[in-house]
């Protein structure tokens, strides 16, 4: 008698290597280590070093393996040749049944390159987003447009992400609309409550803010810094900000922010802390793209600090605007919120259009068949040229 090939669990290899991707994907790794039918093979790239360690034990994310490419100030092609070189190794050492991405970042990148240059099958989580401008932001537009072309599994969290890809030539039946997997977390995370807010007891507005993208650091961002200052200058709100540990973040918003009256430069938060301080704030201002989907799902309203956004739906429900980079807009845009209750009630109120919480249940779902399935998974699809 033959063995039944449903009792071996699949080996899934989940590569992630920044905050972000440690988040999207531990929901994603849970759910698989809960359950029998996936063996998760966790590899963290160390693409990001404090900010990474930080989230995974507060998220309950076993990791296997833990490469260390981290350099200060690290240069893209750099980081990609260590990357590619060392997930290469890794991926022909335990030869996974297939690897697991998430997002747009270097690390998610290299992670799909390098399992297709070792035949093994990609599953891209949070596929499909799109602003249209390759270089903006930059570069993970390209990054997620090129992991687009890899993947065998595209779990979409939005029907706009599905279209993008659907339009972009990739089969109607590789692509999965999910939700994503960063509400299931903070539900998660809020259902186990053990956070600390950063703000302090003060009575004033709170305004959370975040700045990170490399197509804001320079000039951009020390505009964004002189709107922070005459926000605070109210004299009527309180600002947290957690800086980034990026140094090209630190060197412009340092000099310009650090001192100020009704200002907090903090650390980054862990997860819970940053749940529990997004959760009691008034306003968010922020570049962030996680920020942008978890803001609506607690009834924040989020003032984008970008030129574009790659999730509109937020814009559309009302509950983001993306207001640009000119320092004037920014502390326009701020002040009607904080001054004018009915516009503030109409974006707090616009809800959450980016999941439910069982995204990663709907991705292991897909799986789960495919895998069940008698023919093993193939690498691509067929083209329309291919033979029968
Ligand atoms: C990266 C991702 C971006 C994501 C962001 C999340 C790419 C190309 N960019 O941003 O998509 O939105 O992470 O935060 O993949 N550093 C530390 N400790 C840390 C993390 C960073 O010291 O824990 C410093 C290092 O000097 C590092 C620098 O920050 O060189 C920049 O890190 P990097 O991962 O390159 O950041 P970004 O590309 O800006
Ligand atoms: N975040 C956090 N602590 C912080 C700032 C952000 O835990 O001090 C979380 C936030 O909840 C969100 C994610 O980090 O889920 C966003 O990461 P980031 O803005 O670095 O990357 P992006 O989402 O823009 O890729």
């Amino acid at each position: 008698m033959s063995a039944d090939p449903s009792a071996v669990p699949v080996r899934a290899m989940l590569v992630l290597g920044t905050r972000p991707e440690a988040i999207k994907l531990a929901p994603v790794a849970r759910t698989m280590a809960g359950g029998d039918r996936f063996e998760p093979i966790v590899v963290t790239t160390g693409q990001h070093r404090e900010m990474l360690e930080q989230m995974l034990g507060l998220l309950c994310v076993d990791v296997r393996i833990s490469l260390d490419v981290m350099r200060n100030r690290q240069q893209l092609s750099d980081l990609t040749a260590r990357l590619m070189g060392s997930l290469g190794d890794v991926m022909r050492d335990q030869r996974p049944d297939l690897v697991v991405v998430q997002g747009d970042t270097t690390t998610a990148l290299a992670g799909a390159l390098a399992a297709f240059y070792e035949r093994i099958p990609v599953a891209h989580v949070e596929a499909g987003l799109r602003t249209g401008v390759p270089d903006n932001p930059f570069p993970e537009e390209l990054n997620r447009s090129l992991i687009a072309r890899i993947a065998r599994w595209h779990f979409a969290p939005t029907a706009r992400a599905a279209r993008h890809l659907t339009d972009e030539g990739v089969s109607p039946e590789q692509v999965f609309t999910t939700g994503n997997t960063v509400i299931d977390n903070l539900l998660w995370v809020l259902a186990e409550g053990a956070g600390t807010s950063a703000f302090r007891a003060s009575g004033a507005r709170r305004i959370l803010v975040t700045l990170h993208r490399r197509e804001n650091q320079g000039e951009r961002m020390r505009g964004m810094g002189r709107a922070l200052r005459g926000l605070a200058g109210r004299g009527d709100v309180e600002i947290v900000l957690p800086l980034h540990k990026s140094p090209a973040v630190r060197d412009v918003l340092l000099p310009e922010l650090a001192g100020q009256n009704g200002i907090s430069l903090v650390e980054p938060l862990g997860y819970l802390d940053f749940a529990a301080t997004l959760a009691e704030c008034d306003l968010v201002l922020t570049d962030s793209g996680g920020i942008q989907e978890e803001a609506p799902s607690l009834s924040k309203p989020a003032l984008v600090l970008r030129t574009t956004t790659e999730r509109p739906e937020a814009v559309e429900a009302g509950a983001a605007r993306l207001v640009g980079t000119d320092p004037e807009v920014i502390l326009g845009a701020a002040e009607e919120l904080l001054d004018d209750p009915v516009a503030y009630r109409r974006m707090a109120c616009a809800g959450n259009p980016f999941g439910d919480g069982r995204a990663a249940a709907r991705v292991l779902a897909r799986l789960t068949e495919d895998f069940a399935a008698e023919v093993p998974v193939p690498l691509t699809s067929p083209g329309p040229y291919s033979a029968a």
